[in-house]
Parts: structure tokens; sequence; C-alpha cells
């Protein structure tokens, strides 16, 4: 297949490149920030002509800054997500959006399925869900997967790191750590998204998927497991969210059921495996 991948050089485009990379069946078009901004609809349709697949990660994923500045997260969350679509639509290639589980309120009670409506509680949920929209609307062929709380060597560029390695740092540096035990995720590791939009892509499948890793836990725990496994002993503080001062509101509970993707990938590795995975991929820690 020939594929695009916009945003290769993020937390989850680099692993989706070295994904496809090693398989070695693709031909692959690699389009970071530099070389395509998603805001510039002509811009996108020449970068993507001549494609079977278009992979869209790019995206403004500071969830506080998208608060302060809206214009912008409509500009890459969804106007480039339409630019991508109507590209897509008009060369024929199949158009894949990467969304979060932020479209989500997190009032549920137990985890979202596909079949959920999407109700943000902020501007990048809000951004996200209505690029959802723009790729359903204009791509005859489309594939959405939604991702939670995402884990990756590369680290996100928008936020300069990942959760994990924000929380390690702060161990070493012996500050003291504070982290929310009353809202609950899906953990997700790039190298597991990028595994199954693959099989995806080779199953031909085209939809709607939740696309985490399997189980669901607190900031709370997804610290002190990353703590324990790599032999740290220092205290966390459990704090509640409302501790917080912070322009965005979070969902308390906004965990994705995967179901419907474990029936063409397969089992989903659970979120510890997948960050005792991400700890030895990273050197933190032996096989
Ligand atoms: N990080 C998370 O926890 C999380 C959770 C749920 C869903 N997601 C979704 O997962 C996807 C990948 O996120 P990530 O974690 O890999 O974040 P990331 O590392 O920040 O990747 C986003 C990429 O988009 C690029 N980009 C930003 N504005 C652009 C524009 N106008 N045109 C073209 N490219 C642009 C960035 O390039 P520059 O850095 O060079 O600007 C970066 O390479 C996004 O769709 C995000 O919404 C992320």
């Amino acid at each position: 297949m020939r594929i695009a991948v916009i945003g290769s050089t993020g937390q989850l485009g680099t692993d989706l490149v070295d994904q496809l990379t090693r398989s070695g069946d693709h031909q692959l078009l690699l389009l970071p920030h530099e070389r395509l901004d998603v805001t510039q609809r002509d811009q996108v349709h020449a970068a993507v002509a001549g494609m079977d697949v278009v992979i869209n990660c790019a995206a403004f994923v500071r969830v506080d800054d998208c608060e302060e500045h809206p214009a912008l997260a409509v500009a890459v969350n969804t106007l480039g997500a339409l630019h991508v679509a109507q590209a897509c639509a008009a060369h024929g290639a199949l158009c894949t959006y990467i969304s979060t589980d932020y479209v989500f309120r997190g009032d549920k009670g137990t985890p979202y399925t596909e079949d959920d409506q999407p109700t943000p509680v902020n501007v990048y949920g809000a951004t996200k869900a209505s690029g959802e929209l723009m790729v359903q609307q204009a791509a005859p062929k489309w594939l959405i997967l939604r991702i939670a709380s995402v884990f990756g060597a590369a680290g996100a560029r928008g936020k300069g790191g990942n959760f994990v390695e924000a929380i390690l740092q702060q161990a070493k540096s012996g500050r003291p750590i504070r982290v929310v035990a009353d809202q609950w995720m899906s953990p997700t590791y790039t190298r597991d998204v990028a595994s199954s939009m693959e099989t995806l892509l080779r199953n031909g499948a085209t939809g709607l998927f939740h696309a985490a890793n399997t189980g669901r836990c607190s900031w709370y725990a997804f610290a002190t497991t990353a703590l324990q496994m790599v032999g740290l002993a220092v205290a966390v503080e459990p704090i509640s969210a409302a501790d917080l001062i912070r322009p965005a509101k979070r969902p308390q509970d906004a965990s994705l059921a995967c179901e419907r993707l474990a029936k063409i990938t397969g089992p989903i590795p659970p979120w510890e495996d997948a960050l005792h995975r991400y700890l030895v991929e990273k050197g933190h820690r032996s096989a």
C-alpha cells in the first residue's frame, strides 16, 4: 500500500512509521509538520495525491492551551481533518483520523464503546469530535481510531514528553509527587496502536474503533505502577482533580472499551504489560 503519514515525527507518528517500515510491504510518504501544514487546504491536496491510505496524526494536543487558543485548535484538529478528508475523497484514498477519549464527558460509569455519543467537556475534545464528523461527512472511505493517555518512546512533541517520563523525572529530582487519584483512563502505548493500525489496514477495515490498551486505571495508579516497575521507592501523594486549577476540564472516567478492535486484531495487551515494554524500550529497566 502507498501510505502517507501526516504528523510523522510526533509521538504516535514515529512508531507508526517504524511499524509500517519494518513490515516492508508499504511505500511510505512521511509528512512531518515542516513539510505539510494541515491548515493549508491546497498544500494538503497536493501532498497526498497518489496515496492509497492517508493517516492523519497531526493535532494541537495541549489540552489547556486549546482553551486559550480555540481558533488554532479548530484550525488544526477540525479544519485540518476536513482538508485531509477532502483530499482523500479527491484522490480515492482511505482517510484515517486519530481521535481521543476526550470526546467523552466521563460520567458514564463504565467504559465507553463506539456506540456512545461524543459529549466533550473541553475545547480540545470538541475540536476532535468535530474533526471526526468532518472526516465522516467528507471522505467516502474512512477509519477513525480513538486512543487515550498516550505514551511512546518519542514523547508527545506538543506536550514536551509524556506522563510516564514526567513522573520518573520528578521522582529522580526528589521533588514531591502529587497525582490525581479520582480520574480514570485507558493508557495507550503507541507501539500497540501502530500494530493495531497495520492489522486494520491489512484487513481493509473501515469505521470507528477504540484502540487503547486493555484495562483502566487512575493517573495515581498509573504513576505508582511505573515507579514500582523501575524500582524507585518514592512517595506519591494522591490528590483530587478538584485540587488542581487548570484551564480545561477533564472527563472523570473516559476509559475506552476496545472489543470491536479486538475482534479483528485479537487480544489487546493490558496496560501493565504495555507499560513494562515501554520502560524496557526506554532503558528504564531490563526485560
Ligand atoms: N498525547 C495524548 O495523550 C493523546 C491522547 C489521545 C489522543 N491523542 C491523539 O493522538 C494523535 C497523536 O498525538 P501525539 O501524542 O503523537 O502528539 P504529538 O507528538 O504532539 O504529535 C502531533 C503531531 O502533529 C504535528 N502538527 C501540529 N500541528 C500541525 C499542523 N498544523 N500541520 C501538520 N502537523 C501538525 C506536530 O508537529 P510539531 O510538533 O512539529 O508541531 C506533531 O508531529 C493526535 O491526533 C492526538 O489528538 C493523543
